[in-house]
């Protein structure tokens, strides 16, 4: 490669919330000559404009995973939000490996969940475990980022919550050390952009495990009102789903996370977010309270 020439950095999922803002960050530092690699290429026009190479990938159609991943020298590969097909999600991994190995791509950086003990009881952590397994077994470098539970997922339970004054949860006296989806994105940015990491899993974490009856009393704070924190069992708990027009596919997907959450299973911290970024990750009760607009919205169309 000529020294005045930009390594080919391709972020998949590219339309998504996650990999439009690491595109987006990428961007704002010049970091390479970025290739965003998405289902929906209409939906970037925007980046497009602002010079992104836009190219068509579905995991689910290898032809387009070769021709995507062509000349590309990093990536960060975007684990899919599939869920209706059981199975699929980790066929759609093992799809995009494959094509990265063919293509000759250097590293890979893949984001993944938090998952590391195998009886871990969400329904889809086999498919992050197994593709973990995948990536190690692979001819690609590769780094894992094992991003903790989205703090921005708990706006709309949060919100519910404060409206019925109840924060029903399965049994278990831990929690999530959630992490805002910006500071996952300015994490992955940093990995993908750096030559410094060969083969290595990070946890990509919040600053602290946040236990369900303090998530209660933080929403309690937040929105002004009280919030009692109640437990229950999960087949309560998926009733509950269930009578609040959950979709079939979620409501088993939804209650294994809780009943994960609960007993421990995301209880992890580390320093990853501000070693990588420099700046400290956001908690929950700060997140909170800069959208505390969304939440009190929320609570009111509860
Ligand atoms: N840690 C957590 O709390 C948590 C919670 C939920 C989900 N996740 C995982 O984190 C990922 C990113 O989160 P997000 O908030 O950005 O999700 P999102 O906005 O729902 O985006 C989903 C992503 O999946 C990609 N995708 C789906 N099917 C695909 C396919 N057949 N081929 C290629 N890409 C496909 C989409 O890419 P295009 O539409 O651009 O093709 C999109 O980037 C999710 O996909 C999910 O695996 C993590």
């Amino acid at each position: 490669m000529a020294a005045n020439e930009k390594r080919k950095l391709l972020i998949t999922g590219a339309s998504g919330h996650l990999g439009r803002r690491v595109v987006e960050l990428l961007l704002e530092t010049q970091a390479g000559s970025l290739v965003a690699a998405t289902r929906q290429p209409e939906k970037l026009k925007d980046l497009a404009a602002r010079g992104v190479e836009v190219r068509f990938a579905d995991f689910d159609d290898p032809d387009s995973l070769n021709r995507a991943f062509t000349g590309v020298e990093r990536m960060l590969f975007i684990s899919t939000n599939e869920i209706a097909r059981p199975g699929q999600k980790l066929i759609q991994h093992l799809n995009a490996i494959a094509a990265a190995e063919k293509a000759g791509v250097e590293s890979v950086v893949y984001t993944s969940g938090p998952f590391r003990k195998p009886d871990n009881p969400y329904l889809l952590a086999r498919a992050d475990i197994d593709t973990e397994q995948a990536l190690a077994q692979s001819r690609l470098g590769w780094t894992v980022l094992r991003h903790n539970w989205y703090t921005d997922l708990l706006i709309p339970r949060l919100a519910k919550a404060a409206a019925t004054g109840k924060f029903m949860t399965t049994e278990g006296d831990s929690g999530a050390a959630y992490v805002t989806r910006e500071d996952c994105a300015r994490a992955d940015a940093a990995v993908l952009v750096s030559a410094g990491f060969h083969n290595e899993v990070l946890d990509i974490t919040g600053p602290a495990i946040v236990p369900n009856a303090e998530l209660a009393a933080i929403v309690s704070r937040v929105a002004g009102r009280p919030v009692k924190h109640l437990v229950t069992t999960p087949d309560t708990y998926k009733s509950g789903l269930v009578f609040a027009g959950v979709a079939e596919t979620l409501q088993e997907i939804m209650t294994s996370s809780d009943v994960a959450i609960a007993q421990g299973y995301l209880a992890v911290t580390s320093t990853a977010v501000r070693d990588l970024t420099g700046r400290a990750p956001q908690s929950v009760e700060e997140f909170l309270s800069v959208h505390r607009e969304v939440l009190l919205a929320k609570i009111l169309k509860s």
